[in-house]
């Protein structure tokens, strides 16, 4: 097992190996020796799976709870959702003392993280992530969030877990295209931070060791995350590849997963950075390889004028500019503010 630890201003731990699952009862008694009850949520495909070794370890624990289960997908991360969650919970009459559980991919660990953030002005929760992009992103870092209408991620709040379990045996149930999709935010991580990585990646390719790499992923967000917990500075970096993913995965009506998106934002900046002479003319080619290595797309046909207004309708824009994240070498990426004609330009060298 390895333990990696987020000094966050509400520190915690993340576990990764493989049979934790078995050791969650023990754990939640010994980090919040006041919980009575649970509220454990998951979704329709991992619920059946892994819920009932989650149910036995709170048993044996002396825990006792209920499990809510969603319908899978990005469909239900909503404020309805949220909602519900909230109105189960009370139903039961959880208290503030009381915890919830987050047992899926980052659609459920941001809802449920969320709901425990905003339940009776917030309540302890366990992050069980059981993608790979849940293990290396989403579960730890303490954003939280549901989608409106308006787009992704509108509605949220900054909450620490109390604690992130992450079971590397329930990535033995993931479904190729999402493991795909969460080797895109591995590459990512490497041209964002670590040489060193991207090389074994390109040796290796995904006979990585899981453990290992997740924990090494995990560090490089922990770092970003201690240095900018609330997201006003160093921590636009994560979002290399995203401001065109996000534009490319709306633009599909998210028939394209989320790190397929990814996959084609990243290549795209690459091969823009390149043209500009921001980094070493044989970068993209290495990163294309790479993407096409573990079966990730790297090219979008979607017109370049409907993806800017995407892209400029982002929330992650700021006033006027947008920040695009641009590799300046693999393991390092600058932050570049950019008009809406400098981003068009930019995107097009890359396209
Ligand atoms: N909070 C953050 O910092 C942050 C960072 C990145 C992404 N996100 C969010 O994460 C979400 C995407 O995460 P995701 O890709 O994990 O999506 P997801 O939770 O929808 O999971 C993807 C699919 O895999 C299934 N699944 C999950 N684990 C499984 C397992 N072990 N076995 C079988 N099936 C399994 C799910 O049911 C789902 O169908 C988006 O909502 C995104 O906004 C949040
Ligand atoms: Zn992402």
């Amino acid at each position: 097992m390895k333990t990696v630890h987020v000094p966050a201003s509400a520190p915690y731990d993340v576990l990764i190996g493989p049979g934790l699952l078995s050791s969650l009862g023990s754990r939640v008694r010994d980090l919040c020796p006041k919980a009575g009850r649970y509220l454990l949520v998951t979704d329709d495909n991992v619920g059946p799976l892994w819920a009932d070794a989650c149910v036995k370890s709170l048993d044996a624990a002396g825990l006792a709870g209920d499990a809510y289960t969603l319908p899978h997908g990005e469909a239900s991360k909503t404020a309805q959702s949220l909602v519900e969650i909230l109105n189960f919970a009370a139903e039961r009459r959880l208290t503030r003392s009381d915890m919830f559980i987050a047992l899926g991919g980052g659609m459920t660990g941001d809802l449920t993280g969320f709901a425990a953030a905003t339940y009776m002005r917030g309540v302890d929760y366990i992050q069980i992530p059981t993608t790979l992009l849940a293990a290396i992103d989403s579960s730890v870092g303490g954003k939280t969030a549901v989608d409106l209408p308006a787009g992704k991620n509108l509605m949220g709040a900054f909450w620490q877990p109390r604690l992130v379990l992450c079971d590397t045996e329930t990535l033995s149930t993931l479904p190729e295209t999402d493991f795909a999709s969460g080797c895109a935010e591995v590459i990512k991580t490497a041209i964002l931070f670590d040489e060193p990585l991207f090389a074994q990646l390109e040796r290796e390719g995904r006979d990585f060791d899981r453990e290992a790499l997740i924990a090494r992923c995990v560090e490089h967000k922990r770092d970003v995350v201690a240095e900018d917990e609330f997201d006003t500075g160093r921590r636009a970096l994560l979002n290399l590849g995203h401001t065109l993913g996000h534009a490319v995965e709306a633009e599909s009506g998210f028939a394209l997963t989320h790190g397929q998106a990814v996959a084609v934002g990243t290549a795209v900046v690459c091969r823009a950075a390149a043209q500009y002479g921001v980094c070493p003319p044989d970068l993209p080619a290495r990163v294309d390889a790479l993407l096409e290595k573990f079966g990730l797309p790297i090219r979008t046909a979607y017109p370049l004028d409907i993806l800017l207004e995407r892209m400029l309708s982002d929330k992650k824009r700021a006033g006027a500019a947008v920040n695009v994240i641009v590799p300046e070498a693999i393991g390092r990426c600058g932050i570049r503010p950019m008009d809406r004609q400098a981003l068009y330009d930019f995107m097009k060298a890359g396209l």
